[in-house]
């Protein structure tokens, strides 16, 4: 049999064991489920054994399926939720339940953090990056502030991905582009920040051993063997946060290839060589899974999810239609807005629904709808939406491109990416050319990927991607779209600063 590769992705809905070979065609897939725990308001927490317990369960099925052999697993690559806290006592037991990336607690422990180091441009000096409440160092000092009786008994700290590393080979170890999300992390460096560490008065040893993420770091142990049915001796890679492993999958490796997922919220992505803080911390500026590489990153909160929106609030008649004739509500809205010219007839919709994240760290963002006429129907205001969300992408592109990182294709993925209409307007109002690839498998593909590096069957991660990754449609800007976006473009820049203190005077 071939060699294949098991790609592991620890997420927040479940664990998926996704197996592929080496020209990149996945031969298996299980997905297992796990609860997520709300016990007060903006907690997040989820139970490590819970991941364990899933984890084990999607090998079974991936082994049991019968399409391949244990033995013909070369490597296994792990990947998973960034920034949540796991900690253990000296025997290597969960103290307490793991606090989540999307955890909202440590607001003040996130200011106290700033205050320590001497402000944002220390941090941005240290890190790389801003502290944000999902991040893991201000969870940690919220335990020690709140939880004092957990805090005494603390002999390691993992993220998610890595606590299931030491269930599966015994090791306490990470790799740089995970750790990038800690705040204990000197990303310039790519090691450890012993200053942070100090500052925060963690000691060193609490943290697990770093290394590139295409770095073997340990191997299935017998006991992980007996309960999971690998081979002992499997190597088991670094891998990555989901952000650089779903990246590496799709082929974000060099410089100028930038990743626009459009999911619930918007993931723009880039590969830099260089690294460089956004001087206001504004993007997030980690490793990347790639040696010796960095990446910038901004989300925004409401991509595709403004979309959603927009069909529940307003596509009532397309949901009807859409039922008697079997077609897709969104299709039905896209065909209306492809009837519209670009720029909507003078219509913009500012895409801040949930609040927003990048470039506004603003809770009290709000969406609006600005330059109604009676010319307007519902069409243009599904354009606009579709616009809107598009010039939100491009602010992140837009700071990306401050940093001195080049733009030349455009790789979307993600609900947003299914639309034509949709992927035309982004490569108009972006002004590159806007592609798709042969994988829709995400963060356990790049795992995947990283794992045959480890396990030498690629001689690095570029090979592996030229093997593995393929685009398979372009789509071009039209020179005169992209003329009309330009104009438009200050005017939607305005509308943030200029409605912020009704924003504010609303929440
Ligand atoms: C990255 C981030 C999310 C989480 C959960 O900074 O917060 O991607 O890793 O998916």
């Amino acid at each position: 049999m071939p060699p294949y590769l098991l790609g592991i992705d620890i997420g927040t809905g479940g664990a998926k064991a996704l197996v592929v070979d080496t020209a990149g065609n996945v031969v298996a897939s299980a997905t297992e489920e796990y609860p997520l725990y709300t016990p007060r308001p903006l907690w997040s927490e989820q139970a490590p054994q819970d991941w364990w317990d899933a984890c084990q369960r999607a090998i079974g099925r991936v082994l049991a399926s019968g399409v391949i052999a244990a033995t013909d697993i070369a490597g296994v690559g792990l990947t998973g939720q960034m920034h949540g806290l796991v900690l253990l006592d000296k025997n290597g037991a969960v103290l307490r339940p793991a606090i989540l990336w999307n955890d909202q607690r440590t607001g003040s422990q996130c200011e106290e953090i700033t205050t320590w180091a001497g402000g944002l441009d220390r941090l941005l000096a240290l890190t790389g990056n801003a502290v944000l409440p999902g991040f893991t160092a201000p969870k940690i000092v919220w335990v020690a502030e709140h939880e004092p009786e957990v805090y005494e008994q603390i002999a390691h700290v993992l993220l998610p991905k890595d606590y299931i590393r030491y269930r599966l080979t015994g090791e306490f170890a990470t790799e740089v582009s995970d750790a990038s999300g800690t705040s204990l992390f000197d990303v310039a460096n790519r090691r450890w920040s012993a200053e942070m560490a100090g500052l925060l008065q963690i000691p060193m040893s609490w943290l697990p051993h770093c290394t590139e993420s295409d770095v073997v770091s340990g191997q299935i142990s017998e006991a992980a063997a007996a309960t999971t049915g690998l081979r002992p001796g499997t190597p088991v890679v670094g891998g990555g946060g989901d952000q650089a492993a779903q990246a590496v999958g799709s082929g974000i490796v060099r410089g100028g290839i930038i990743s626009v997922t459009s999911g619930t919220s918007g993931v723009v992505f880039a590969h830099a060589d260089h690294f460089a803080a956004e001087p206001q911390g504004r993007l997030h500026v980690f490793c990347h899974a790639v040696p010796g590489a960095w990446h910038a990153m901004g989300v925004m909160l409401s991509a595709g999810g403004a979309f959603r929106w927009f069909r529940d609030a307003l596509g009532q008649l397309e949901k009807v239609a859409a039922l008697e004739t079997g077609a897709d509500p969104y299709d039905l809205l896209t065909q209306a807005a492809a009837r519209v010219p670009p720029g909507a007839e003078g219509l913009l919709f500012l895409p801040y629904l949930t609040g927003e994240r990048c470039p506004y760290p603003d809770p009290n963002a709000r969406g609006a709808f600005v330059g109604l006429t009676l010319r307007h129907a519902k069409r243009h205001m599904a354009r606009a939406v579709l616009e809107g969300v598009s010039f939100g992408l491009r602010d992140s592109l837009e700071m990306i491109r401050g940093l001195g990182v080049p733009i030349e294709q455009v790789r979307a993925s993600g609900g947003g990416a299914r639309s034509p209409l949709w992927r035309q307007i982004q490569a108009d109002v972006f002004d590159t050319e806007l592609v798709l690839i042969n994988v829709t498998e995400g963060a356990a593909f790049g795992a995947a990927l990283l794992a045959g590096v480890g396990a030498g069957l690629y001689g690095d991660i570029h090979e592996a991607v030229a093997a593995a990754v393929r685009v398979v449609s372009s789509t071009q800007p039209d020179p005169a779209a992209v003329a009309v976006y330009e104009r438009l473009y200050p005017s939607y820049r305005a509308l943030y600063a200029a409605l912020k203190p009704t924003f504010d005077a609303l929440a």
